[in-house]
């Protein structure tokens, strides 16, 4: 079936599945098995092989934990009613990971070996694809610098893994409307930094504030621009949309902003739907002056571990943005129904988003 070579090592002592009625808290549960390779200058990437899920060995000196030179992608698999087992536009994942090693210095992965893992792996526990409505198997994989060194310097080695965990909703909330807050004292990422990268330093730019907003009572951030901070950007898990006057917005990638793969199916939806889409510089401005006169109909969000979130309220400083009387907004539900559909297997994909195992 595969291209790459891959050594098995299978697991002689396999975990019991989750019970049914286990509600899949996001990233808790890992199944019994994991893609690992490794990379070394001169050797290029070599030693694929699917091992047992199990702590890993490394040097305390190994060069990702002290400048955090790591790399991690996100996208799911889902079982479909007649059994096949679908990914959701991994090729797309594969594209946003190398453009993150090339920003971080870290060697491409040949697409193909990548797609190839990604299918051997979840092959391999298939059997833990989850197949409650709102559940999938979460796909992780990630690069980390392994050099036992302490200068500041590109490492020479590298390990690539994937694990694998089912998953149930990201947000506690489900399908209801998380509160988001605007965040006026930090900021995550700016032009020419790695905020368009998927790495571990956007997100721990992030903690500050979140923990802040969680002590209000909020799920998630929403960052402005770096520079004037003035400009919506991306909520801390996700890609953020609003649905004013009838038509969608979203903020236009400018460099700081993660390009969700998500949101790109959003965007390519309602243009197949006809509805209108504008990729453009929102203020929070005209967010405050759109909810102030009605016109700001829907909010929601977009990432792979999130789905699509409608967010049911905003807070920026002292203003409080109301959006919804507390459901998910009818746009919103169509494009929730309409990814999911298409990722199970129960819609028709004329869009060739999914790929199967
Ligand atoms: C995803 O949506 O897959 C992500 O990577 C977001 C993550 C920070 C949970």
């Amino acid at each position: 079936m595969t291209m790459l070579n891959i050594r098995y090592e299978k697991t002689t002592a396999p975990k019991e599945l989750p019970k049914e009625d286990n509600p899949l808290k996001f990233g808790t549960i890992f199944t019994d098995h994991m893609f690992i390779m490794n990379y070394e200058t001169g050797k290029g990437w070599h030693d694929a092989r699917i091992v047992p899920y199990a702590p890993l060995s490394l040097d305390p000196s190994a060069m990702v934990f002290h400048y955090g030179q790591e790399m991690f992608e996100g996208l799911k698999a889902y079982k479909t009613e007649d059994g096949r087992t679908l990914l959701f536009r991994p090729n797309k994942n594969i594209e946003r990971a190398n453009n993150t090693n090339r920003r971080i210095c870290i060697p491409e992965i040949p697409e193909e070996d990548f797609l190839d893992a990604i299918k051997a792996v979840v092959k391999t526990d298939e059997a833990w694809i989850p197949t409650k409505p709102g559940t999938s198997l979460y796909i992780r994989p990630f690069v980390i610098a392994t050099d036992p060194f302490l200068g500041v310097r590109p490492s020479d080695t590298y390990m690539f893994i994937i694990i694998l965990s089912p998953v149930g909703a990201y947000y506690p909330e489900g399908l209801n409307p998380v509160k988001i807050w605007i965040e006026d004292e930090y900021v995550r990422a700016v032009k020419g930094g790695v905020g368009e990268a998927k790495t571990g330093a956007n997100y721990v730019a992030s903690l500050a504030a979140q923990v802040k907003a969680h002590d209000d009572g909020y799920s998630q951030v929403l960052w402005l621009d770096g520079v004037e901070r003035k400009y919506i950007e991306e909520v801390g898990a996700m890609n953020i949309f609003f649905k004013i006057n009838g038509t969608v917005v979203t903020p236009k990638l400018n460099g700081s902003i993660l390009p969700g793969v998500t949101r790109n199916s959003v965007i390519e939806l309602c243009k197949t739907w006809g509805v209108p889409v504008e990729e453009r510089k929102i203020s929070v401005d005209e967010l405050y002056e759109a909810s102030n006169n009605g016109s700001l109909e829907e909010v929601f969000g977009t990432g792979t571990a999130a789905v699509i979130s409608p967010v049911g309220h905003l807070r920026f400083e002292d203003h409080v943005m109301q959006v919804s009387d507390g459901g998910i907004g009818e746009l919103s539900q169509r494009i929730y129904d309409t990814i999911t559909g298409i990722q199970l297997g129960d819609i028709e994909d004329t869009f060739n988003w999914t790929v199967e195992v």
